[in-house]
């Protein structure tokens, strides 16, 4: 089973600020794999599907390492990604086995395309399938969370983290430009994201929320939860670094929805050598919220 994407993203390209946001997310992550892995049986298996930078494996192999151990499937279409997730998943599982091998996390890795109907073939059935921001790539999100449902075992957990709230992390005024340039872009990247949606081939409308997907994918015991991502200013060291590196992913994608004038703001500061460099700013933070949709399949 080979992968691919259908929306017209360069992922590998992303790896650096994947690996990034997966660290500034660590503390809330790990609560949610501590909430989500707490249910399973002993020696669970786990299949994280569209897996990226692997960040939340690597959480739920320290859980299954400090428990009874089990194994964790990483699912991802672009193979630069899953490679690091692989690296990302091992090293947190190899940390935590015991000298009588209790705890033993096997991570296997699996290079697939979600819209595969052959998918559920090609994993194992799971006590647990996390699927996070991945489901609105796919061109049906229906069927895609119909496809992840299959991969759990009857009586198994799907998790989907999807919605949520945006990162922010600017002040609202920046000292140059028009103030509440950071909400402007938040809207830009809302119009890259119907772009996003209208050039994936085939794309169906789903109008309607997650736990209406879930209920409509036949689990029982809907729920959802949310997980508060928080490093008020001026946050960990990486943290300049990330938001440099978003501004920047902002203006590449969704450069084309602002004005000249904000325009000419974000090059300001991205300017390394400029009085106005955001990465010189002391005031920066992160502030943002997972949503995790859980149901159950009977
Ligand atoms: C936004 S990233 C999310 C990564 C990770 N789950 C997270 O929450 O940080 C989307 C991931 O889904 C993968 N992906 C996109 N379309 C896919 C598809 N059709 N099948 C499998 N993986 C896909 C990308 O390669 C990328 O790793």
């Amino acid at each position: 089973m080979s992968g691919h994407t259908h929306d017209h993203i360069d992922w590998a390209d992303r790896l650096a600020l994947l690996r990034a946001a997966d660290a500034l997310d660590a503390v809330a992550m790990t609560a949610v794999a501590r909430r989500l892995v707490a249910g399973l049986p002993p020696r669970p298996t786990i299949v994280d599907l569209g897996c990226g930078a692997g960040g939340m494996s690597a959480h739920f192999a320290r859980e299954l390492g400090s428990l009874s151990g089990g194994v964790i499937v990483l699912v991802d279409a672009t193979p630069a990604l899953l490679e690091e997730a692989e690296r990302a998943a091992n090293s947190a599982a190899d940390l935590h086995v015991a000298s009588d091998g209790r705890g033993s996390v096997e991570i296997r890795a699996v290079l697939g395309d979600l819209a595969d109907t052959g998918l559920a073939h090609a994993v194992p059935s799971a006590d647990l399938v996390w699927a996070s921001h991945v489901v609105h790539h796919l061109a049906d999100q229906q069927a895609a969370v119909g496809a992840v449902a299959a991969v759990a075992k009857p009586g198994g957990l799907v998790a989907l983290a999807e919605g949520g709230l945006d990162f922010r992390c600017l002040p609202w005024d920046l000292g140059i430009g028009r103030p509440g340039l950071e909400n402007r872009m938040l809207a830009a990247q809302a119009e890259w994201f119907i772009g996003m949606r209208e050039g994936i081939d085939g794309a169906v409308p789903m109008p309607y929320g997650w736990s209406t997907a879930l209920d409509r994918a036949g689990l029982t015991e809907v729920d959802s939860f949310g997980a508060l991502v928080h490093h008020p200013s001026p946050g960990p060291e990486s943290l300049a670094d990330y938001v440099v590196n978003r501004l920047g992913r902002l203006r590449e994608f969704a450069g084309g929805h602002l004005t000249a004038d904000d325009l000419a703001t974000v090059d300001t500061l991205l300017d390394r050598t400029g009085p106005h460099f955001v990465g010189a700013r002391q005031d920066l933070y992160l502030l943002g919220a997972k949503t995790i949709h859980c149901g159950r399949r009977p």
